[in-house]
């Protein structure tokens, strides 16, 4: 494979550039509840049996509930998913696809659960392209064509089957409980709905669903009941996934399919299979890094800059020192780019990954890295830019006391993904079908590039950047991480394991820290509050473009030490974030 890389900037690349810096400038404003880290709580939740984080209380509760009750990890994950289906509507789900990593130090083996979603047989490369070749980019947004056949049902399933211990019925018992007698609903939730209002109130089911009778909002404090969801849960407990893939449920998604141009048949669902896949394998310091291999990217990303970084003494120029984000910035731009050029579906395209996960790579990588001066994006490779931010991507890490770690990351892409709700099964599909490349050279809601590699073809699954992971040491479950966050998932995941590896932090501050992040284009570091501005200052005399923006990521984090003792930390980024332990 040749890794050489292109550093000319052509007359086509240019004016893709200009467009890169001008759709940057119309990035939204942050969430409300994006707030200040400076003064954080700082302690992990402790806990010698079991340890749950999750992003939402509800979920946290049920998932340490299974694990007091003799469950183990794979038990407690399946449950807390199913629960934030139904407590989280905005990015847990039962619409979308993800990714779970299961460790079991017993047997010694780290796999890995693909439910992504997978593109419908009907789907075709230029089908998010209009009559003049030029990218629609609502319908691969908000339509029916912008949803993937969902996988999470088939993945907790599969999870189940494999290597829990607890039938499908009981997993779902807990969520569907809460879906038919209701929950109070906390502030953000409330605020959640208030900012997709337009989107929500867009189709009847979506108005049933999210507002009260007479129109108005639901208020935190108040009781949230979902009839259909409950009722779609069920159907999956009486008859496993085909109450899902198969039935009542298929035949209510083909219906609103059929309804409104939507490609999703009777036989994709009826055909989707999760898969179990080998994670990507990499060693950090003398740490084993294990993470989520295609059709995710980022596994291959995270182990690919901290090959690179490996050689450098991070520890020794400090944690968020100009010297330690320069660095890493320069390392991040490289795997960005690669990202675009060499990032499918394995199942469908050859992905170097050997190259790219190796530490000859890195080594020459590091030739082309500048250690005081920064190497503007453009001679990197060519590039688009963001138009669109969501961390509406949902994470939870779980560990048991029988060597059993699950981290999980799942999602239905944008905050309530596609705003549809299936009519009578209450439940939001994905809008997944943007992760494709929509064209060569055109930027999905994250400003992610893609090529051929990651062209929409039917029964394809298309490129994430989730990075569900977890890190052995001498054999035994460390640390369990993951986040949300669109194309900034592996920067978030990658600075957690260098904050408690590199620079000694517990897992808490580790989660807590602000964090940095550039993805080659826009060629900008983007940074959370909290980097001092002496640094941003020697960061722009080293030629980097600095910009300060919302919070990055949500990761639920666990560390587990040499002696058994777990830590949990729930990211104050999101209110609703919990670890609990016993
Ligand atoms: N939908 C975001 C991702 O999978 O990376």
């Amino acid at each position: 494979m040749n890794f050489s890389r292109i550093f000319k900037l052509n007359q086509q690349v240019k004016t893709i550039f200009i467009m890169a810096l001008s759709a940057t400038l119309l990035s939204p404003s942050a969430f409300a509840e994006d707030f200040i880290l400076e003064g954080q709580r700082a302690a992990p939740v402790v806990g010698t049996q079991g340890m749950v984080a999750t992003s939402h209380t509800k979920a946290s509760e049920v998932a340490l509930d299974v694990l007091k009750n003799g469950g183990n990890a794979i038990d407690a994950a399946v449950t807390a998913g199913f629960v934030l289906a139904v407590t989280q509507p905005r990015s847990g789900n039962i619409g979308g696809g993800g990714f779970m990593l299961i460790s079991s130090e017993k047997t010694g083996k780290v796999v890995a659960i693909d439910y992504r979603e997978k593109a419908p047989k009907a789907a075709y490369e230029k089908m998010f392209q209009d009559e003049n070749g030029e990218v629609v980019k609502n319908r691969s947004r908000f339509t029916h064509l912008s949803a993937g056949v969902p996988g999470t049902v088939a993945g907790f399933a599969l999870a189940l089957e494999q290597y829990g211990t607890m039938s499908l019925a009981d997993s779902l018992a807990p969520a569907i409980k809460l879906a038919e007698e209701g929950f109070i609903i906390p502030a953000r939730f409330a605020s959640g709905v208030k900012s997709r209002e337009e989107r929500l109130r867009s189709r009847p089911a979506g108005a049933k669903m999210f507002f009260k009778p007479d129109g108005s909002f639901y208020e935190a404090g108040d009781l949230f009941v979902q009839t259909d969801l409950a009722n779609t849960l069920k159907r999956i407990a009486e008859q496993g996934t085909k109450g899902f893939y198969e039935g009542e449920t298929a035949n209510l998604i083909v219906a609103d399919m059929q309804a409104n141009d939507g490609q999703i048949t009777l036989e994709d669902l009826k055909a989707y299979k999760a898969s179990e896949r080998e994670p990507i394998h990499g060693t950090y310091r003398g740490y084993d890094i294990y993470s989520m291999s295609p059709p995710s990217s980022g596994g291959a990303h995270i182990v690919q800059i901290l090959n690179t970084l490996e050689a450098y003494p991070i520890r020794e120029y400090g944690h968020n020192s100009a010297q330690t984000i320069h660095l890493m910035a320069e390392a991040m731009k490289h795997a960005y780019a690669d990202r675009a050029e060499y990032l499918g579906d394995t199942d469908f395209v050859e992905v170097p990954l050997k190259g790219l996960t190796s530490k000859a790579y890195a080594a020459e990588t590091r030739k082309a890295i500048n250690p005081s001066i920064a190497m503007p994006s453009k001679d990197i490779k060519p590039g688009d830019a963001p138009t669109y931010e969501s961390n509406e991507t949902t994470h939870f890490s779980i560990a048991d006391n029988m060597g059993n770690a699950v981290s999980n990351t799942y999602t239905i892409n944008f905050g309530y993904g596609s705003g549809i709700v299936v009519p009578g099964a209450g439940f939001l599909l994905n809008n997944e079908m943007d992760d494709f490349s929509a064209k060569p050279g055109v930027a999905n809601a994250y400003g992610l590039l893609g090529g051929e590699a990651n062209k929409v073809e039917p029964e394809k699954r298309m490129l994430s950047s989730m990075s569900p992971t977890i890190v052995k040491k001498d054999g035994k479950n460390t640390i369990i991480t993951g986040s949300p966050g669109g194309s900034r998932i592996i920067t978030t995941t990658l600075q957690v394991l260098m904050n408690v590896i590199d620079h000694g932090m517990n897992i808490q501050s580790a989660v807590n820290a602000p964090r940095i992040h550039h993805q080659w284009l826009p060629d900008e570091i983007r940074i959370e509050q909290g980097v001092s501005d002496d640094t941003i200052k020697m960061l722009e005399t080293m030629g980097h473009k600095v910009e300060q923006k919302s919070a990055q990521g949500a990761i639920q984090s666990i560390q587990i030490d040499d002696k058994g003792t777990m830590y949990g930390a729930g990211d104050p980024r999101r209110s609703t974030s919990l670890a609990l332990g016993y």
